[in-house]
């Protein structure tokens, strides 16, 4: 739930006293909680206690009461990332399954575009009322999450279902939606990218046009998941977006085998997304060459194959994972890499396919893993194939643990 911000709708109900407990749990779990009460739910529990709780100011309705200023439901709307309706009375959830706006919370939640949870509270009778289920079903049609009532004794002395849910129930139904989003979280994922340039002498190399953007994009999706990154890049102009992830510049295929190996004894998976150069000069001439009469060559020599030095060294719960970048025979050829570098699974793009490979902003993938299966995608943005990347992976995780 850290910095994540919700909004709590609580409404008329004998058990809004539980809003101070949930609010507080809120807060102490690091959401930036903002209240907004219906007029009868001020009955049962102070503004002023939420307000406190939730460090906000609670709304009410559509002017604030102390500056006569708008209070812009649309704007709250798109402002949270969950909106929590506990306690929602009958009434409410009534209003809600009927697209009713006569208050601001029912406002925001026709303007909230983000996941919405209705925990309700009610009596027993009411709750079992044709109308109240009638008007949950359609909630749940609507992609409302219901946290159901718990059963128990009810204010009216009856027992049975409709007691609002506890608030560690409701944390712990949050924390779930939120680890969901994040399914990397407490991983560690290095990943390789962009272009080697291999120096001839100080004002010359031989590199590539590999831009970055793919591994670039995997480190930005992977940091949003949750997972803690290192990111190697080579000389790009381009830079992840995500302040969570953290680089380590590099120049040569010499440095990437360096910086690999060392954040590769740490990481979970290692992606290995970078255009490194299969050659690089013999020697380096410390001055600049000058130009010669005749013609000139540079000897090369092979480098290390930096995913191949990983595969050796793979540790058993270790993921790893290799791009082939071809122009023909382009299955064939990366299934061959994939059992010679000893993988887990390859991601082919080839340069056959229009929009694909260095400098686009789109690419078109097919993934092969170890047991030879094949699952192509369509062209679609590097940020989406990086998406499709990582989720397989995460299947590929879940299916082996
Ligand atoms: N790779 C690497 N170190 C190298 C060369 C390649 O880590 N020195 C990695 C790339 O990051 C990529 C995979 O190996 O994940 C395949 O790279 P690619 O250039 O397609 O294949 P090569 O093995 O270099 O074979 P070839 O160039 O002959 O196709």
């Amino acid at each position: 739930m850290r910095g994540k911000k919700i909004i709590l709708g609580v409404c008329g109900s004998i058990s809004a006293y539980k809003a101070a407990l949930i609010t507080r749990t809120l807060v102490k779990n690091g959401a930036e909680v903002r209240v907004i009460m219906t007029e009868d739910a001020k009955a049962f529990i102070t503004p002023l206690s939420l307000s406190t709780l939730s460090k906000n100011p609670v709304l009410s309705s559509f002017q604030a009461s102390e500056t006569g200023e708008w209070n812009n439901h649309v704007a709250l709307g798109l402002w949270a990332d969950l909106l929590l309706i506990a306690p929602a009375s009958a009434n409410t959830i009534a209003k809600l399954s009927n697209g009713l706006c006569d208050n601001l919370l029912t406002a925001v939640y026709l303007s909230a575009r983000c996941p919405v949870f209705v925990a309700p509270a009610m009596d027993h009778d009411m709750w079992l009322h044709p109308a109240t289920q009638r008007n949950i079903h359609q909630l749940k049609e609507d992609k409302v999450h219901i946290i159901p009532p718990e059963s128990g004794e009810l204010a009216s002395g009856l027992i049975g279902e409709g007691r609002l849910a506890e608030p560690e129930q409701i944390e712990r139904i949050l924390n779930v939606h939120f680890a969901k989003q994040h399914p990397l979280v407490g991983k560690k994922i290095m990943i390789t990218a962009g272009p080697t340039y291999e120096p001839i002498d100080p004002v010359r190399f031989i590199g590539n046009h590999s831009s970055g953007k793919m591994g670039i994009a995997l480190a930005d999706y992977a940091a949003l998941l949750g997972a803690e990154v290192q990111l190697i890049l080579g000389p790009s102009r381009l830079r992840p977006k995500n302040e969570n992830v953290k680089v380590e510049h590099v120049t040569s295929a010499h440095g990437m085998l360096r910086a690999s190996l060392h954040f590769a004894q740490e990481a979970d998976w290692c992606i290995m997304a970078a255009a490194v150069s299969d050659y690089t000069p013999q020697q380096y001439s410390e001055t600049k060459i000058k130009k010669k009469e005749k013609d000139f060559t540079v000897e090369m020599k092979k480098t290390t194959d930096i995913l191949a030095e990983l595969g050796k060294s793979k540790r058993d719960e270790q993921m790893l994972i290799g791009f082939a970048l071809e122009t023909n025979d382009e299955i064939e050829h990366a299934k061959k890499k994939l059992v010679k570098k000893n993988l887990d699974f390859i991601v082919l793009n080839s340069l056959q396919d229009e929009g694909a490979g260095f400098g686009h902003d789109t690419n078109k993938i097919t993934i092969i893993d170890r047991e030879g299966e094949q699952t192509p995608y369509k062209l679609k943005t590097k940020w989406e194939v990086a998406g499709d990347i990582l989720n397989f992976a995460i299947k590929r995780e879940s299916k082996t643990i």
